[in-house]
């Protein structure tokens, strides 16, 4: 396995390789994806998740589309930049794939070349922009701090390194900072306890598990300096992300707790606003069962969003690759 890395492209085999990151805590298992089809299955099935890396999914995707000479590239990329429709990230990296491909159009021999050398710069990219989050971030941790996060914005949600968890290794590895996170378990798919967790013991960082209920107990002790999560979008009004963090944004208020977002550039999506951005609702299985077991009634009546928007009032700080910005500070950023 490439060191580090979540999602890569082996040059030999000329194939996607991926954590499984379903099989997450129990077994550290890599899968190939070889054809367009396979990799929009691992997308739909979450075997690779978390923005950042949706979007070098779907460059990938762009990547096999061209290789398997797709009619419609166009068609193509738009049915694959909707299979998860929340995280801006999944477009844009098939936007950046496509383009790249475009510009060669004449050249039909080239495109895959072309797409696959841009999903190999947003790889580099990826982890030079989180190293860089990470930087600014860490400075706004102090040591012996403990830092509350939510679902998992570490480096399986990222080709490497992560974002909010990229925050707390930098404090740690490159600034020899104390830090305890708490991470709550996300349900229902549960990426804080399978895949926060296990990324932060791998790493020898100390880190308590909570349920997500347990999280206004836990800041209203005073046990919490900080909460750190990642962003799906940033719109003109606020921020999208797991389903749970707008419950912990308005308890950190209450509690004067700063609550930060930490997210690449390509993560706003400024010009759009709550309204235009669809929330995926994912299946009732989800709910109504733990795995095999069955935990509510087969007929009971579900909603299960995956994600929800968090208005920029409870927001403290944006962090990025670019600075720390305060939520006012955005529009006339240099995003
Ligand atoms: O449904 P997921 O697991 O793809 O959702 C992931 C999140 O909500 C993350 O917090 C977000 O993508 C930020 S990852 C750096």
């Amino acid at each position: 396995m490439e060191e580090d890395l979540t999602i890569w492209w082996d040059d030999e085999e000329g194939c996607v390789r991926m954590i499984d990151q379903t099989r997450l805590p129990v077994e550290l298992k890599v899968i190939a994806c070889r054809t367009l089809s396979e990799l929009k299955e691992a997308i739909l099935h979450m075997r690779v998740r978390g923005a950042p890396a949706l979007a070098v999914a779907g460059a990938f995707c762009v990547v096999f589309a061209c290789r398997e000479r797709c009619g419609d590239l166009e068609k193509a990329a738009y049915e694959i930049a909707n299979l998860r429709p929340t995280a801006v990230n999944l477009s844009y990296g098939v936007n950046r794939a496509l383009s790249a491909a475009m510009r060669v159009y004449d050249r039909a021999d080239d495109m895959f070349a072309e797409a696959l050398n841009e999903a190999k710069r947003m790889i580099a990219e990826d982890i030079d922009v989180n190293r860089r989050i990470g930087e600014r971030g860490a400075a706004l941790i102090e040591d012996g701090e403990t830092v509350l996060t939510h679902c998992n914005a570490g480096r399986l949600a990222c080709v490497g390194w992560g974002t909010a968890l990229g925050i707390i290794r930098t404090a740690v590895f490159n600034h020899g900072k104390r830090v305890h996170v708490f991470a709550c378990e996300t349900r229902p798919l549960n990426q804080g306890s399978r895949l926060t967790a296990w990324e932060l013991m791998h790493d020898n960082i100390a880190v308590t598990l909570i349920t997500d209920s347990a999280a206004a107990k836990i800041m209203r002790d005073g046990l919490i300096d900080s909460v750190i999560v990642g962003a799906d979008r940033v719109v003109k009004e606020g921020f999208f992300n797991k389903i749970g963090t707008y419950m912990h944004a308005i308890v950190a208020k209450e509690h004067s707790i700063p609550f930060y977002v930490a997210a690449p550039t390509s993560s706003f999506d400024l010009k759009k606003s709550e309204k235009d951005v669809e929330i995926e609702e994912r299946g009732r299985e989800e709910i109504i069962f733990v795995g095999n077991e069955q935990i509510a009634p087969l007929d009971i009546d579900v909603r299960n969003p995956a994600f929800d928007f968090t208005p920029h009032q409870f927001v403290s700080a944006y962090i990025t690759e670019n600075g720390v910005f305060r939520p006012e500070e955005l529009i006339n950023s240099a995003l």
